[in-house]
């Protein structure tokens, strides 16, 4: 099968390259799947780059976490799982070495989820990390309902669908901040009530008057590094910051507006989400799925032979939705 793989750390273009390799065969309790498209999220270019780590995790990586295709073998005592079902796909690469950028891949059984037939299968590659993070960031701790939220970076691929879940969750009032025109009119129609541009103004001066001073209950938070000072100006007492994501690897909290507000601040990564909160986020994104309740957005599509562009797409961070990479031409693509 054809493969995308690096066996160093570096630029996107020096060290990906396409490769042949067996196709893979299922274990016991593992599905083999037919890969229509591999999603490509910051984590897997940071990996790629070396930039947690420079030390390979193993000698040969092919890349990526998300994907979604067709399930092709199954494993003895798999259930729930069948020949020809559509499913999408979590941690592929995540402690493993062969991740989804190849025609197929084997995983453990639970890594597969049923994809409903409305969804199509490349923005099943979307879902595992960038729907799952927002899913449990505005779910986890009570959830949102009736609650004031702000939504950092609200047209990213978290933020995109972490300002639709909140509406959907029933939360009180969203906030999205944004860099442009563009992107708060994405934030706008996936639900916020007010986008705030967080170059240009002053959030937290702008975000009180907007709450009659009062503040906001939660702050989902794409770059905790930048953003902590103003956040903790911003939430109202007894507020949370929920961090997934952050610019800088050291993060400065202001004492006395924490202590004095009871402010929480909390970090996860979707990776390592417990069973439990990790079968609810899925169980409640496949019911907003079937019911079409999401709306997705595809920034770019590329042929596996052009891997490194995709790669490069999203550390530019241009791209304004979701990158994914399908090893198949068009006319041979699973559907
Ligand atoms: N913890 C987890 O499990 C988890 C899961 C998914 C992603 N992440 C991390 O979260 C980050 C975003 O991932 P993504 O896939 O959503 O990326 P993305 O699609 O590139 O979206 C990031 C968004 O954040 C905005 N942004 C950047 N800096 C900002 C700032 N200081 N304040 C407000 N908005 C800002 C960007 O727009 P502008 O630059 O135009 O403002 C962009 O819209 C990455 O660092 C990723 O590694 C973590």
């Amino acid at each position: 099968m054809r493969a995308a793989l690096y066996s160093r750390t570096g630029p996107a273009a020096d060290v990906l390259s396409i490769v042949d390799r067996d196709r893979p065969e299922p274990g016991a309790g593992e599905v083999r799947v037919r890969v229509a498209w591999s999603g490509v999220n910051p984590s897997d270019t940071k990996s790629r780059a070396g930039s947690r780590s420079p030390i390979m995790p193993f000698p040969e990586v092919i890349p990526h976490s998300d994907g979604a295709g067709i399930v092709d073998a199954v494993g003895e005592g798999v259930d729930g799982l069948r020949r020809g079902d559509r499913v999408w796909l979590w941690n592929a690469a995540w402690g493993r070495p062969f991740g989804t950028a190849a025609e197929w891949i084997v995983v453990p059984a639970r890594q597969a989820v049923l994809l409903p037939d409305n969804v199509a299968l490349d923005v099943g590659a979307c879902l595992g990390i960038p729907a799952l993070t927002a899913c449990h960031a505005v779910s986890m701790d009570g959830g949102v309902a009736g609650r004031r939220v702000l939504v950092a970076g609200g047209a990213g691929s978290v933020g995109h669908y972490a300002v639709q879940m909140a509406r959907l969750c029933g939360a009180r009032e969203i906030f999205a901040t944004v860099s442009s025109e563009e992107k708060a009119a994405l934030a706008k129609s996936a639900g916020a009530d007010h986008v705030l541009n967080y170059r240009s103004e002053d959030l937290a001066q702008r975000l009180l008057e907007l709450t009659g001073g009062q503040g906001v209950d939660r702050i989902i938070e794409v770059d905790i590094a930048a953003n902590a000072k103003a956040d903790f100006e911003m939430l109202a007492a007894n507020g949370e910051i929920v961090a997934y994501g952050s610019g800088r690897p050291d993060v400065i909290v202001p004492f006395v507006p924490g202590i004095l507000k009871n402010i929480r601040l909390s970090f996860f990564i979707v990776y390592h989400l417990g069973d439990a909160d990790r079968v609810r986020a899925i169980g409640q994104l496949t019911q907003w799925l079937r019911a079409d309740l999401l709306s997705h957005r595809i920034a770019a599509r590329f042929e596996l032979d052009a891997i490194a562009d995709a790669h490069e797409q999203v550390e530019s961070g241009r791209a304004i939705g979701n990158v994914v990479v399908s090893p198949w031409a068009h006319a041979t693509r699973p559907s």
